[in-house]
């Protein structure tokens, strides 16, 4: 099969520090027509390889392309346009005083007209059930609740792709199988994934590829 190279890893390696390598030498390249999950123990580098998928981290060597563009050369909010990603922690994502406001901050920036903005605030609330909500403060919503006001927050920005990261930290498992539906829903209409995952289930029932990382390293890439 010739799949579409979305991201390409080459030789990335990374540290926070000069004496600790987290991500040793990556080569990757990740297609836009399969979801990939990234698997491994806590503390492998995660979370560090997504922010690098992102630029919001700089790699000490190699790099990272979003469709053979480099990422080091583009702006945090050019990739943004093209890729949302959910960060492990939701509250990460909010800065506003109500759910309503949250969805509606990125589109203010944007050439949308108030009707349209409203529009689409008010399906994202339908489709991951947040109306009794809307006056509330996101920092005050349950774990479950801050979970999805973040995907919806990114989906409202419409990217082309996600990276997300622990996408179901704190969901029970009807609100695991309604946000898989959503996200199945999304790759219909042709949304490109890579699902950063402890949860069996939702790598199992997802994902096409898996990808395994240890102390920084692949040690294993399957396809299903
Ligand atoms: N800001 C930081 N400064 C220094 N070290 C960090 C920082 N963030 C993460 N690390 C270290 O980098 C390593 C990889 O962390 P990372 O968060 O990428 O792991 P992870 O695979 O996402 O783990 P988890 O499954 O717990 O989310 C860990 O050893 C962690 O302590
Ligand atoms: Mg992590």
């Amino acid at each position: 099969m010739n799949r579409l190279n979305f991201i390409e890893l080459k030789e990335l390696s990374f540290g926070y520090t000069s004496n600790k390598t987290i991500i040793k030498r990556l080569n990757l390249k990740i297609s836009k027509d399969e979801v990939t999950s990234i698997v491994g123990s806590n503390g492998s580098g995660k979370t560090t390889l997504g922010k690098l998928m992102m630029g919001i981290l700089k790699p000490t060597i190699g790099g990272v392309y979003i469709l053979d563009e480099d990422v080091s050369q583009m702006s945090l909010a050019l990739v943004g346009s093209k890729i949302g990603y959910l960060f492990q922690n939701p509250e990460k994502h909010f800065f506003t005083n109500t759910l309503e406001e949250e969805l509606g901050f990125i589109l203010k920036f944007k050439d949308v007209n108030e009707l349209s903005i409203q529009q689409q605030i008010d399906e994202l609330i339908e489709i991951f059930e947040l109306n009794h909500l809307r006056k509330s403060s996101p920092l005050l919503l349950s774990q479950g609740e801050k979970q999805r006001l973040a995907i919806a927050t990114i989906l409202i920005n419409k990217p082309e792709y996600l990276i997300l990261d622990e996408p179901t930290t704190g969901l029970d498992i009807e609100r695991k199988r309604e946000l898989l539906n959503q996200l199945n829903q999304l790759r219909e209409e042709g949304i490109g994934m890579t699902v950063i995952s402890h949860d069996q289930f939702i790598i199992e029932e997802l994902s096409q590829r898996v990808i395994k990382i240890h102390r920084g390293e692949i040690i294993d890439d399957q396809r299903n």
